[in-house]
């Protein structure tokens, strides 16, 4: 078996980031490179400063401070990373295509397409190529296949290795992980590529918590784990509707069946609707890869999730502009939280953005408040989803007048009309409510989208509160 000395990954965004901080902090004898080919973000991973990481994770910043310039590096410099490495992950975005062949609905595969290029141009020695980005099945055959059209006689290895992490608990998800996957060839040399990966996680996993399978098994779990995560929570919250039509009590139901030990209590929190830059690219990849291979019942199965997770969204934004007597045009909603969850930076496929967008069509003035994203995020947020929608730049300027982006919670609420809550931030709970709601229109309305708020406490202060599923 090959002892690994030098790892390199391409790609440091969310997942090779902390990833490599966390095989870099435990296992000191390996030198871990992560490229990328963005400048400013790895800058950004070089800063001195570790508040400006381009990652927020709770705990990340001590295992940068502990393991960077010893044994973990940043870089620019592909070539020079992939030629002295002898395994190197792949953690580029695979987002959903946005043109031609699969628009909408197929994984982007053209960043890990170029890694492979890459890698078949600068390699002069063996490597393992750890497939760590989310991939539809079989997407290890293309790799192998252009990694093969390499001149040099190079000999490479595929390996899946897909993560679990989740944004906001990344660190302990690494640390502590349920399980690491690694699938390879069953062929000896690909158990012995196998074991390699296996003896890195094995300097702090257990032997139970390393799963080995085949390639495809272990390509096709990562697209299966969000799908069914993603299940559950749009399950939830489709019944957080007939709850609101019934009296019967969505966190209660959820805590009734989540005690039943097959059920588990997990994932089943309602919401305004779930965001991240993967349970939806992924089940619509799934939901892609069954028509592709002819199975219309199988897709039209997956794709509910989908089309359930819209709805909540929509009829969150909906609920507002009604009970605010059906028009929020000329009135201030103050938005709590931007990012998609708590505890990350990550604002991608946010419900946050759907509803301002929703509201701003209605005319609504939104001034929005998050602990950890900016202000240019947030408007460059909007602007993405108005240029895909065919939106002009007058129109597109026209509409960023609509949403203001303030440093603290105090001036996106006063003198509101509404406030909306669309990240479970901590601090939230918190605020001074009486101080809140006497600087409010009245009546003054809150919609918490995440069902974070004390109900009666808001009630009793006068607000008028609309939760999920209640
Ligand atoms: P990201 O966009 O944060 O980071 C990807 C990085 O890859 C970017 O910085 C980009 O500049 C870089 N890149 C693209 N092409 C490159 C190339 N040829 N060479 C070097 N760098 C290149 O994406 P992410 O959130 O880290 O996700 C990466 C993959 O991991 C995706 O497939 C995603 O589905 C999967 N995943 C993500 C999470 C998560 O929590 N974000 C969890 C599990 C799996
Ligand atoms: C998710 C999975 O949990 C990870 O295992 C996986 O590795 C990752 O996707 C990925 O492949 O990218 P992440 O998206 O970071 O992780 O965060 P989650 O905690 O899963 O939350 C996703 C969304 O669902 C958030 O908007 C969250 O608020 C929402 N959610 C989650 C609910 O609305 N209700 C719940 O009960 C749980």
């Amino acid at each position: 078996m090959k002892k690994i000395k030098n790892i390199c990954c391409l790609g440091a965004g969310y997942v090779g980031g902390p990833t490599m901080s966390v095989i870099a902090l435990k296992c000191p004898d390996i030198n871990v490179t992560v490229v990328d080919l963005n400048k400013d973000r790895i800058d950004l991973w070089n800063s001195e400063d570790l508040d400006k990481l381009p990652v927020y994770e709770p705990g990340l910043d001590e295992v940068v401070k502990i393991a960077r310039g010893r044994n973990l590096f940043f870089s620019t410099d592909i070539e020079k990373a992939i030629a002295s490495a002898e395994m190197i992950f792949i953690a580029v975005n695979t987002p959903t295509k946005t043109y031609g062949e699969g628009k909408g609905m197929a994984s982007d595969l053209k960043f890990v397409e170029l890694c492979a290029r890459q890698i078949a141009d600068v390699a002069i020695t063996d490597k393992i190529i750890v497939e760590k980005s989310t991939l539809p099945v079989r997407t290890a055959d293309i790799l192998q296949t252009i990694l093969d059209s390499n001149g040099n006689g190079v000999n490479f290895e595929v390996l899946s290795n897909p993560e679990f992490l989740a944004e906001g608990t990344a660190i302990n998800d690494l640390l502590n992980a349920d399980r690491v996957l690694i699938g390879g060839k069953q062929n000896s040399s690909g158990l012995e590529a196998i074991e390699s990966l296996v003896n890195i996680y094995s300097n702090w996993l257990s032997p139970e918590q390393i799963i080995t399978t085949n390639l495809w098994s272990s390509e096709l779990s990562k697209l299966t784990a969000n799908a069914f995560l993603a299940q559950r929570i749009s399950s939830i919250n489709a019944l957080s509707e007939l709850c609101e039509a019934t009296e019967a009590d969505i966190d209660e139901v959820a805590y009734a069946i989540g005690t039943d030990s097959r059920i588990g209590p997990k994932f089943l929190k309602a919401s305004v609707g779930f965001g991240g830059s993967c349970f939806q690219k992924d089940v619509l990849n799934l939901v892609y890869l069954c028509r592709y291979f002819n199975l219309p019942e199988v897709a039209n199965y997956w794709e509910q999730i989908i089309l359930m997770n819209d709805h909540q969204k929509h009829r969150f934004a909906k609920n507002i502009i009604t009970t605010l007597f059906n028009t929020v045009n000329g009135k201030k909603i103050g938005f709590l939280g931007w990012a998609f969850k708590k505890d990350t930076n990550d604002t991608r496929e946010s419900a946050a953005i759907y509803v301002a967008d929703y509201l701003i069509n209605d005319g609504a003035k939104i001034h929005v408040f998050d602990p950890k994203v900016s202000e240019n995020k947030i408007k460059e947020d909007l602007k993405q989803l108005w240029k895909l929608k065919g939106l002009d730049v007058e129109e597109i300027n026209r509409k960023t007048n609509q949403i203001k982006v303030c440093n603290n919670h105090k001036m996106a609420v006063h003198k509101s009309h509404a406030i909306a809550v669309l990240t479970e931030w901590d601090e939230f709970v918190n605020y001074d409510w009486d101080t809140i709601y006497k600087n409010m229109y009245k009546p003054a309305f809150i919609f918490d989208g995440r069902n974070i708020l004390n109900n009666e406490n808001l009630t009793n202060i006068g607000f008028k509160v609309r939760s999920i599923g209640k």
